[in-house]
């Protein structure tokens, strides 16, 4: 079954943490909430379970409203971040808990606990305390707990947090198995954004209370629809641009982000968001970026800007060099074979279909040839 968030707001001590927040999540899809620390995740899985009361707004699981149904009426599996195992029970009766407290006893308990034991790889643990369990053992148990009441939608708040890189990428793809053979409705809470598009069938950016943008991974990343959004996945380079001239196959735009004494204009592709005196963010690849000397001849199809190279880091796949354009700073990558020094004059020079604009696919609405180029 699926599961919807209608108009829900709450407040803590007047301070709105979620603010008409709606939601719909399909049935079967493993659904990632994305977002920083604070942002309200927390809290929206904690009303879609019933363990917290929204102020205002419903929740439906399957089309019926749950909105006054205690969490334990609301069919949902639960794993938290801490695990929150309990200390005194082994792993088999952790994770024969909710069946009992559902009255199933005997030997259909058994077989259900044994089955998701076994899923989950942690057969060989089942005798054993959760202070007697790694990170990894206590994350599959609190995953089989969840799981063996066979609930219509399991609710994952950033469980993968506490485990090292290996065993997260072990557990993670475990997860996605498990997920995908029983079809669960999944909700799963990270701030981390790799590990958004490696899980989610769809992936929410929760800001501030509010969902910014609903998407499938590789469309957030290549149309992420607003400036928080593209910073939050990882995206470095935006330029607020207005626009100048509009041709047949080019738009001549100002980069606006730079102060009114420096006007800088270049010329990028045509995309159907372009509209007279609006503001629009663009975003650049880094490695989109070229940068040459000063006294370098440039192509004259190539945007070129003059820049001054302010710090140069290493990002673990090369050198980059930050650039500052006037009041505007851009990531280019450096080839390997280009020697540049902090303090550098430099052009910075890219081609007019490098620029992309943060668009949410609205650059596609127009018409199919007019959509926007991938990077
Ligand atoms: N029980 C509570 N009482 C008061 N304020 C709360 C309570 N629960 C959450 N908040 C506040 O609501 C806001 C959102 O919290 P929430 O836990 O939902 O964020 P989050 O997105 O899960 O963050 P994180 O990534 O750090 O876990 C925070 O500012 C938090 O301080
Ligand atoms: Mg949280």
């Amino acid at each position: 079954m699926g599961i919807t968030l209608e108009k829900i707001s709450k407040s803590y001590d007047g301070r709105a943490v979620l603010k008409n927040l709606n939601l719909e999540i399909n049935q079967g899809e493993f659904h990632v909430l994305l977002g920083p620390s604070g942002g309200g995740k927390t809290t929206t899985l904690s009303v879609m379970a019933g363990l917290t009361e929204q102020d205002s707004g419903s929740v439906s699981i399957g089309g019926q409203d749950v909105s006054n149904l205690s969490p334990d009426k609301r069919r949902i599996g639960f794993v938290f971040q801490d695990h929150a195992l309990f200390p005194h029970l082994t792993v088999f009766d952790n994770v024969a808990y909710g069946l009992r407290v559902r009255r199933i006893k005997g030997h259909e308990m058994t077989r259900k606990v044994e089955n998701y034991l076994s899923k989950v790889s942690i057969v060989k643990e089942k005798g054993k305390f959760p202070h007697q369990l790694s990170g990894g053992q206590k994350q599959r148990t609190a995953l089989a707990r969840a799981l063996v009441i066979e609930p219509e939608i399991l609710l994952m708040d950033e469980p993968m947090s506490s485990l090292d890189a290996m065993t997260k990428e072990t557990v993670r793809d475990e997860l996605k198995s498990i997920q995908q053979e029983i079809g669960v409705t999944t909700v799963y809470v990270t701030h981390d954004h790799n590990e958004a598009v490696l899980l989610g069938d769809r992936v929410s950016v929760l800001n501030n209370g509010r969902v910014e943008q609903i998407e499938s991974p590789s469309e957030l990343f290549h149309h992420p629809k607003t400036e928080f959004v593209a910073r939050f996945i990882g995206i470095k380079n935006i330029l607020k641009v207005s626009l100048i001239e509009i041709n047949n196959h080019e738009a001549t735009v100002r980069i606006s982000s730079n102060g009114p004494d420096q006007s800088v204009t270049i010329r990028v592709k045509k995309y159907p968001i372009f509209g007279k005196g609006k503001e629009i963010n663009l975003c650049i690849h880094p490695k989109k970026i070229m940068l040459k000397r000063e006294d370098e001849a440039v192509d004259d199809n190539l945007n070129r800007i003059r820049g001054k190279i302010v710090k140069k880091t290493n990002n673990g796949n090369g050198f980059m060099a930050i650039v500052d354009i006037g009041g505007t700073t851009l990531y280019a990558a450096i080839p390997t074979n280009f020697d540049c020094k902090v303090y550098e004059n430099v052009w910075v020079c890219f081609a007019p279909d490098a620029p992309h604009p943060l668009c949410g696919k609205k650059c596609r609405a127009a018409e199919t040839k007019r959509r926007c180029l991938k990077e």
